[in-house]
């Protein structure tokens, strides 16, 4: 059989698979001075503000004066949270945001073509003096606002869109056939921008540096791992990032503590026997029985060795053999997904399904490989927030948004490449409702119908700002 054009068929295939873990997800150039290296251009932003006095600073409006009347934040108090608010919140400020957004929904790009999309997000922070590092993974940005020292506290969001074809009529769709920001990450770039801005305007005030990470490819699996491999991570010891949810009406913050988002992977596997006449069983090596075991056997992994409490999932969703019904073919090839919630749960479902495979394959006198895709980083660890850096999200959202308007939410089946910075650090990952049934967002991420309410914009800016001012307070 022309297995190469089987194994073009299985790439596809595999290829639409990952698309739809990923759809399950909840429903989630520089200017000369910035060419410079992040350490050189770091250094050269410590230099200015050497060479150059407050006054004089202030009248290159490099630096904002401080507000009058506003708190000090030397300890946090609800003051803090407000003054954030108000910073956020006037008109000016919301239109200025909304039309970040509105500009980023027209102009959609895929993962790793974000290109006009970090351009756009650079030309803001060159405006508001926030310096840079640039490229990462690509496309990605890491800014730095505060002392440049420690402790280092990050912020994320991520940038590329879907390839889907926008279904919504109003003044700002897509223009671009076949593509949309149906998961809402351009309301992600538009609120970390709006971040900038508050944070800029309180530089003052910060007792460390707030890392801004702007990445590509979320739903292509390896921005993250990109960006970390590329440095994002550099003495940063937390965290945190954002994600709309439809599920929620507008503004209401949510998470929860522990696994939140499954972790996501997928296998193929090769059974190899030997290929011969159907009607003489006993001079091939049959690889579809060893591979029908194997199937049967992928069964007992969840039912028989996960506790009941522990969410997992093996799914085979793919099995291709030969196509002439008088011969046993050479081998066969399996394909599936599985999930779970704990890191331990889901590097032993990986382990275990790639025993039973090879093993069963062995019974039958077939040999077996498996492969799981960790080269192309399709897989996704679970997502799993950080007690403690949760907490700090609660406090943070019931000073901002008020007891009523925070939600522990149940743990979900998407994936989120969000994961791979969770394994590394503490980390915390929670939601802003987008819900609101006169404007019609009510259509899970991934949906062509999926629209957001834009009055979340400040409130997330707002709430990402508070996240990182308050941990170099409370935590560094
Ligand atoms: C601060 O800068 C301003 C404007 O450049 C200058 O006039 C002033 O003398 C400087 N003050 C000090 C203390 O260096
Ligand atoms: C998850 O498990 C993998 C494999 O055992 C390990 O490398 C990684 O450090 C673990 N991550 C966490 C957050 O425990
Ligand atoms: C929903 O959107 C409409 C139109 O923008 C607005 O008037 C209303 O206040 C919003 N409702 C909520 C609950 O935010
Ligand atoms: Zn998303
Ligand atoms: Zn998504």
């Amino acid at each position: 059989m022309n297995t190469q054009r089987q194994y073009l068929i299985y790439s596809i295939s595999i290829l639409i698979t990952i698309l739809n873990c990923i759809i399950s997800v909840v429903e989630a150039k520089a200017s000369s001075d910035h060419d410079l290296p992040y350490f050189e251009s770091y250094h050269f932003n410590k230099a200015i503000l050497n060479q150059k006095n407050q006054s004089s600073l202030r009248q290159l409006s490099l630096v904002a004066p401080p507000l009058s009347s506003s708190p000090d934040c030397t300890i946090w108090t609800k003051a803090c949270s407000e003054e954030l608010l108000k910073l956020a919140k006037p008109p000016e400020n919301v239109e200025w945001l909304k039309g970040l957004r509105r500009r980023i929904h027209e102009n959609p790009e895929l993962a790793f073509e974000e290109f006009e999309t970090s351009q756009l997000i650079r030309d803001e922070l060159d405006k508001m003096e926030v310096f840079y590092r640039f490229p990462m993974a690509k496309t990605g940005i890491r800014a730095m606002i505060g002392t440049g020292g420690p402790p280092f506290v990050a912020i994320r969001a991520d940038m590329d869109a879907l390839p889907i074809q926008e279904a919504v009529e109003w003044e700002h769709k897509s223009k671009l056939a076949g593509k949309m920001h149906a998961c809402g990450h351009d309301a992600h770039v538009t609120m970390l921008i709006g971040a900038a801005k508050i944070l800029k305007r309180r530089e003052h005030h910060l007792k460390g540096t707030v890392v801004l990470l702007f990445q590509p490819a979320e739903e292509a699996g390896n921005g993250a791992k990109r960006m970390i491999n590329d440095g994002a991570l550099e003495n940063v010891e937390a965290i945190f990032a954002v994600h709309v949810l439809h599920d929620h009406p507008t503004a209401v913050l949510g998470s929860r503590p522990g696994p939140l988002l499954a972790g996501c992977g997928f296998f193929r596997a090769v059974i190899s026997g030997k290929e011969g006449r159907a009607g003489n069983p006993h001079r091939s090596v049959d690889p579809v029985l060893a591979a029908s075991a194997a199937v049967i056997s992928l069964q007992g992994i969840v039912s028989r060795e996960a506790n009941p409490l522990d969410s997992q999932v093996v799914s085979v969703t793919s099995f291709k053999g030969g196509d002439n019904l008088d011969m046993i073919p050479d081998t066969v090839i399996l394909g599936g997904t599985f999930r779970a919630f704990s890191n331990t749960s889901f590097y032993q479902l990986l382990q275990r399904i790639e025993e039973v495979i090879v093993e069963q394959a062995g019974v039958f006198r077939c040999s077996a490989t498996v492969d799981f895709f960790e080269k192309e980083y399709t897989i996704y660890p679970p997502t799993v927030n950080d007690e403690r850096m949760y907490e700090h999200v609660r406090k943070v959202a019931i000073d901002l948004v008020g007891p009523t308007n925070f939600r522990v939410v149940p743990p979900m089946m998407g994936a989120e490449d969000f994961a791979f910075y969770s394994q590394v650090i503490p980390a915390a990952f929670f939601y802003i409702g987008i819900m609101n049934e006169t404007l019609g967002s009510i259509h899970v991420g991934h949906s062509p119908y999926f629209m957001i309410d834009e009055d979340i914009l400040p409130i997330g800016a707002a709430a990402h700002a508070a996240i990182a001012e308050r941990y170099l307070i409370e935590y560094g």
